[in-house]
């Protein structure tokens, strides 16, 4: 990892969610820093390796990500690729200000219940990358993200999308770990089981992505999806799975790589 910009925004849920409270200890924030960053490495060389396995253009890729946050994996795409195009979505105000301020990318608003971003150019990107945002959402939103997200990446491209998928699936049947009402934990695995895609919203009080629940509602909340519902929408989109990597990202969620043919 060389020429990071290292700077962490006081609002970034990624890594102020995970705080608790301000008795812990100066050795475990240094450790919840490490992780912040290591998560964001892990994506971003994701990225970089698809980029190196399929796209001509190696040096220059034209990157959208959607969402961005407040630039976690975002550092380190900058770094990988300093003289790239990168385009970033987020709804967070602060974040797009921070993102563009921080590290030179074309940072954009979009509204709460946009699911078209039609401000983004059509079949444009070498390479998207979706980290977490079906996740939160329920199966109509999830698909209109997909089909949206999917339309924006030029033809050969490739398209990255992370999930609650497998890996999720086998960590909640043990234990009930994303702050979820046990009632809609269960309801959401018996629609995973069923239909491939379940929806739970966060119990109240849950620390997990409070800010972002206040902006966007109780829309924004843990949902669970197989790879088959995922192959489902992106069939009809051209996109091509190349590979599904299982509790690829943050020891949790599956990564999918599609090529658009
Ligand atoms: C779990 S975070 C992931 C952020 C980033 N990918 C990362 O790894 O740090 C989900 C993000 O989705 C954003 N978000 C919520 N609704 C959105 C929407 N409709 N379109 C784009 N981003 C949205 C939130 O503001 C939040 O930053």
């Amino acid at each position: 990892m060389k020429n990071i910009n290292l700077a962490i925004h006081s609002s970034d849920q990624m890594y102020t969610a995970f705080h608790g409270e301000d008795s812990v200890s100066t050795d475990f924030r240094d450790f919840l820093l490490c992780e912040y960053y290591r998560k964001g490495y892990e994506l971003a060389l994701i990225v970089k390796k698809s980029i190196e396995q399929w796209i001509p253009n190696k040096e220059t890729p034209k990157i959208l990500e959607l969402p961005s946050g407040f630039g976690r994996v975002t550092r380190h795409l900058r770094a990988m690729y300093p003289k790239s195009l990168i385009d970033c979505v987020d709804v967070e105000p602060e974040a797009v200000s921070f993102l563009t301020t921080q590290f030179g990318v074309n940072a954009t608003r979009c509204e709460v219940d946009d699911w078209k971003y039609e401000f983004l150019n059509s079949s444009f990107y070498d390479l998207g990358v979706m980290g977490s945002l079906i996740t939160h959402f329920n199966e109509q939103k999830s698909k209109s993200i997909l089909l949206s997200f999917f339309s924006k990446i030029a033809p050969g491209g490739v398209a990255i999308v992370t999930f609650h998928g497998e890996r999720s699936y086998e960590l909640m049947k043990q234990k009930n770990i994303y702050q979820v009402q046990p009632e809609d934990a269960s309801n959401m695995l018996r629609g995973y089981e069923t239909v491939g895609f379940g929806f739970a919203k966060y119990k109240s009080g849950h620390s997990m992505e409070s800010g972002t629940t206040e902006l966007v509602g109780h829309e924004y909340g843990f949902s669970m999806n197989s790879l088959d519902w995922l192959l489902a929408q992106s069939k009809d989109c051209r996109m091509e799975l190349v590979e599904c990597r299982f509790g690829a990202w943050d020891d949790h969620q599956d990564v999918a790589i599609f090529r658009k043919v």
